[in-house]
């Protein structure tokens, strides 16, 4: 067996593969194939040649507060039934780990079928997010306040709504880094099974001709007649909460075309404070994607961490377990915060940590999803220094930092 990129005269056999294994309906395959970059998939080969099994790699990043950080991000993962249960994408998957483990990349994500089975390779659940629904009219009492003009833009404008989201990113948690093709396909247009159908793409801009807030949505009728329809609102974002009442206004102005707005949002975003009458929202929570620190040390190194005050320090010291990879494991890693700066080291052994957990909820704190505190509180988190509790809640949750929410599939 081999672990290797596919060659170019392979493609077609992948994306077989994956059409297969995700049932995608309709003449995927051609598309597929031109799109797909060899570079950026791996197979398991086996002694005939042949391929048992495949995998897609996004290289794309993700945003974990002040900075965004480069991902093993996984997709396409796909084993034929013939050669299922044999193993095979546990050790496809184990092994282009470890190479872009070596390679330096020290974090890997994707969305699972089955959250249990990628538990088995070290990942855990990242993100989650709420499904809002809005009456259209509970919004009524938001008119416009802010000298500005919304203006609909086309699919070509995508670098305006980039600079934006770019802007809008930073300080946030699992917000995806998106390319121009990434844009264009999975932002800009919508996907209904028969093809891809237009968004309405509008941004504000204020009278100083900077543009503040957009909104990508389109209408949803939800019956043959469209007597029911929804406002779906792929995304909004704004650069200040000028900018964001603008948007409120604006989803208003649709009440003579749709009953409800609805949207996904990162839990804590609330919305029932904003209305008079709370009772015409409603949210549902989901779950998101799954987070696997490759290296730990290089990890806690690479991350944003919150500036302390000058001359102020906290530090922790936490022991991590680590079934999958051996690099990780049974070890003490310590971080010390003394103003801006953070130093990250790390010894073998685990007697004299404070905290003690494993590498999947390590990556939950590390993603934003779970705060040190809460993981104490469920029994996920081993402690026997409270003051080192306190020191790892203050760096990995410091209070009023944004839940952690993706709002790309991929
Ligand atoms: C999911 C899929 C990739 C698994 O491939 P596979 O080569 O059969 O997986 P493996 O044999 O390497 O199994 C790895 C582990 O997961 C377990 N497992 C395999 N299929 C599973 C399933 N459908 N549900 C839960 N666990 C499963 C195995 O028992 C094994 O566990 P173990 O290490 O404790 O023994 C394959 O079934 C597939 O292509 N399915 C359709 C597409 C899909 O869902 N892809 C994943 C998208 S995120």
């Amino acid at each position: 067996m081999q672990v290797r990129p596919l060659r170019e005269e392979e493609k077609v056999i992948y994306a077989g593969m994956v059409r297969d294994a995700f049932v995608i309906p309709g003449n995927f395959v051609p598309d597929f194939v031109e799109r797909l970059k060899v570079e950026d998939t791996r197979a398991l080969i086996d002694d005939e040649g042949r391929i048992v099994s495949g995998l897609n790699i996004l290289w794309n990043d993700i945003w974990f507060g002040q900075k965004k950080l480069h991902v093993v991000d996984i997709t396409g993962v796909a084993t034929p039934p013939e050669n299922r249960r044999q193993g095979l994408l546990k050790q496809l998957l184990r092994e282009v780990l470890r190479q872009e483990a070596a390679n330096g990349y020290n974090i890997s994500a994707l969305y699972p079928f089955e959250f249990a089975f990628y538990r088995k390779f070290g990942y855990e659940l990242a993100s989650s997010s709420q499904h809002v629904k809005v009456k259209i009219p509970a919004l009524a009492h938001f008119r416009s306040k802010t000298r500005g003009r919304w203006t609909q833009l086309v699919e070509d404008d995508w670098a305006r709504f980039k600079t934006l989201y770019d802007k809008f990113c930073v300080g946030r948690f699992g917000r995806f880094d998106r390319d121009e093709n990434f844009w264009r396909r999975n932002v800009l247009k919508a996907w209904e099974p028969g093809g891809p159908v237009p968004q309405n793409l509008y941004v504000w801009t204020d009278a100083s001709g900077l543009d503040r807030a957009y909104v990508i949505y389109r209408h949803k009728n939800k019956d043959a007649n469209g007597w029911e329809r929804d406002m779906r609102i792929r995304e909004m974002v704004w650069l200040d909460e000028a900018a964001r009442h603008e948007i409120y206004a604006f989803i208003a102005n649709h009440d003579s075309q749709a009953e409800k707005a609805v949207w996904n949002t990162e839990p804590g975003d609330e919305i029932y404070a904003l209305l008079n009458n709370p009772r015409e929202a409603t949210i549902e929570y989901d779950s998101g994607y799954m987070l696997r620190l490759l290296n730990v040390e290089k990890a806690l190194a690479e991350r944003a961490w919150p500036v302390l005050g000058a001359g102020e320090t906290a530090g922790f010291s936490l022991a991590v377990r680590d079934d999958v990879f051996e690099w990780n494991d049974g070890r003490t890693y310590r971080l010390e915060a003394k103003g801006e700066q953070v130093e990250v080291s790390s010894v073998a052994g685990t007697e004299h940590a404070g905290l003690s957990c494993d590498v999947r909820i390590l990556a939950q704190f590390y993603a934003g999803y779970l705060s040190p505190f809460e993981a104490a509180r469920l029994g996920k988190l081993e402690v026997s220094s409270e003051t080192e509790l306190a020191a790892a809640q203050r760096l990995f949750s410091p209070p009023g930092q944004p839940a952690s929410f993706m709002n790309d599939h991929w």
